[in-house]
């Protein structure tokens, strides 16, 4: 993070495409072939672009008002999306998740709710060290489907340029499976029908959570009688995409100008930046600061009030609502200690600002046998704290970052499905962190709805 003596950057310089690039980037892959880089990147320059500054500016809107406590946000998806799990199957099972978490969420909390897949490019991770070693033999560490292979070998963990043309693919291919959900209709799901909420019957308080569900189930049934033919009218709701943004060659080749004169990036509505990589002097800070979509920045227990008033300045310079969301992520057992003081620092400065918290990465621990996982209770315990905490600071949650699958996979804790320790070889799919599968997400949206509000009144 920050040291003390780095120079503080000027939010007022001039800013170019490739300015990044005369500031330190961390976490780019090495290539050993920079010829065979530099082809793909003019390929991928000349790619068309996958989404539009239209719907993107669109989005920007809906998150100023999210952050004026009008909307709701709801981003989920995979850790790290994999290029052979991308199929229709795949995509439909998210979206499902993504929209019936949604509709519960709008019951509850009373409030629209903003569709975010982390989806179709959230191809590239961050890692916390290089190299992996495994039995004496050191490779280079898996850094997501853009840049290597995941298997353990010398030729799979070689960085291939060839990766950001497939992810360009990738994604364009997933977008096409959105459109083709639209046109099918899927937007418009009641809760049940995709899948069955035979878990609410291990839950130990299922007649708290019955009758409520029950509750969105015959209100939705009726917006759909209502609306008769055309449920789409009154259900549909428009679906955003969003990926870090890692790899600033990547990002760089799809960054458009647009005919007013704006830098766009067109791989994405809403690109982050992780928390490995935003610092204010570094060159992620550096790109994104002049694109003009809306921006989010992961904070956590190291982020100070300086480097956040440096990040406001650079990020958002002349406080345009929805543009910046801060994504803390800080852990359950952590939040109540350390979030206080960055919503002080953002108050102070009268910054506008869009909450979201991330209850994932900061309660990510490892199994003795080494499997990495997250526990429910840690999850729901880091938002329940997060709506306190913003309501005793005068602030305002304003949406959730998961890591969700629509699949049934065992990866974290806990739950009313109880999943144990034992069970998580079971459909460990996961080649990075661990996601709450669709019975855990669908239970962790109810459980927000029910109790968001007495949680915000907390003393
Ligand atoms: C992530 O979102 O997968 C991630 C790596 O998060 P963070 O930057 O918060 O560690
Ligand atoms: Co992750």
């Amino acid at each position: 993070m920050l040291t003390p003596t780095a120079a503080a950057p000027d939010a007022q310089a001039p800013w170019a495409l490739d300015s990044w690039r005369s500031c330190p980037a961390r976490q780019q892959p090495a290539y050993d072939d920079p010829q065979a880089l530099h082809r793909a990147l003019e390929t991928l320059g000349q790619r068309p672009p996958l989404v539009g500054a239209e719907r993107i500016l669109q989005l920007k809107g809906l998150l100023a008002e999210a952050q004026q406590g009008r909307r709701f946000v709801l981003q989920l998806g995979d850790c790290a999306e994999r290029f052979d799990h991308n199929d229709l199957a795949n995509t439909t099972r998210q979206v499902a998740l993504l929209q019936q978490m949604s509709q519960v969420l709008m019951h509850g909390l009373q409030l629209p709710v903003i569709q975010v897949g982390r989806l179709a490019g959230q191809y590239a991770k961050p890692r916390s060290g290089d190299m992996e070693d495994r039995h004496g033999v050191s490779l280079p560490v898996y850094r997501g489907d853009s840049v290597n292979g995941h298997a353990f070998d010398a030729a799979a963990r070689r960085a291939d340029p060839q990766r950001l043309l497939q992810s360009h693919g990738h994604s364009a291919r997933t977008l096409d499976h959105l459109h083709t959900l639209q046109e099918a209709g899927i937007d418009n799901l009641l809760l049940d029908e995709r899948w069955s909420l035979a878990w609410l019957e291990q839950a130990q308080d299922q007649a708290r959570l019955r009758p409520f569900l029950s509750q969105v189930h015959g209100t939705l049934r009726f917006m759909r009688t209502l609306a008769g033919s055309q449920p789409g009218e009154f259900l549909h709701r428009e679906m955003y995409i969003s990926h870090e943004a890692l790899l600033l060659e990547y990002e760089q080749a799809l960054t458009r100008q647009h005919t007013d004169g704006r830098w766009f990036n067109l791989a994405t509505h809403w690109p982050w930046v992780g928390l490995r990589t935003a610092q204010p002097e570094g060159a992620h800070v550096e790109y994104l600061r002049g694109v003009a979509n809306p921006l989010a920045v992961k904070v956590g227990v190291d982020t100070d009030p300086a480097q956040l008033r440096q990040l406001l300045a650079q990020l958002n310079p002349g406080n345009e609502p929805g543009r910046l969301t801060l994504i803390h992520r800080m852990g359950a057992a952590n939040l109540q200690a350390h979030l206080g003081r960055l919503i002080d620092t953002v108050n102070a400065a009268d910054a506008k600002v869009l909450w979201l918290c991330d209850p994932m990465h900061g309660n990510t621990r490892s199994l003795p046998c080494g499997t990495k996982t997250r526990a429910f209770d840690d999850i729901l315990a880091e938002i329940a704290a997060a709506f306190t905490v913003h309501a005793r600071h005068g602030s305002r949650l304003g949406g959730l970052h998961l890591e969700a699958s629509g699949d049934d996979v065992s990866e974290c804790l806990g739950g009313a499905v109880g999943l144990q320790p034992a069970d998580l070889g079971r459909r460990y799919l996961s080649q990075v962190d661990p996601r709450l599968n669709r019975d855990q997400a669908l239970e962790l949206a109810a459980r927000v709805s029910l109790d968001a509000h007495a949680w915000q009144q907390c003393p």
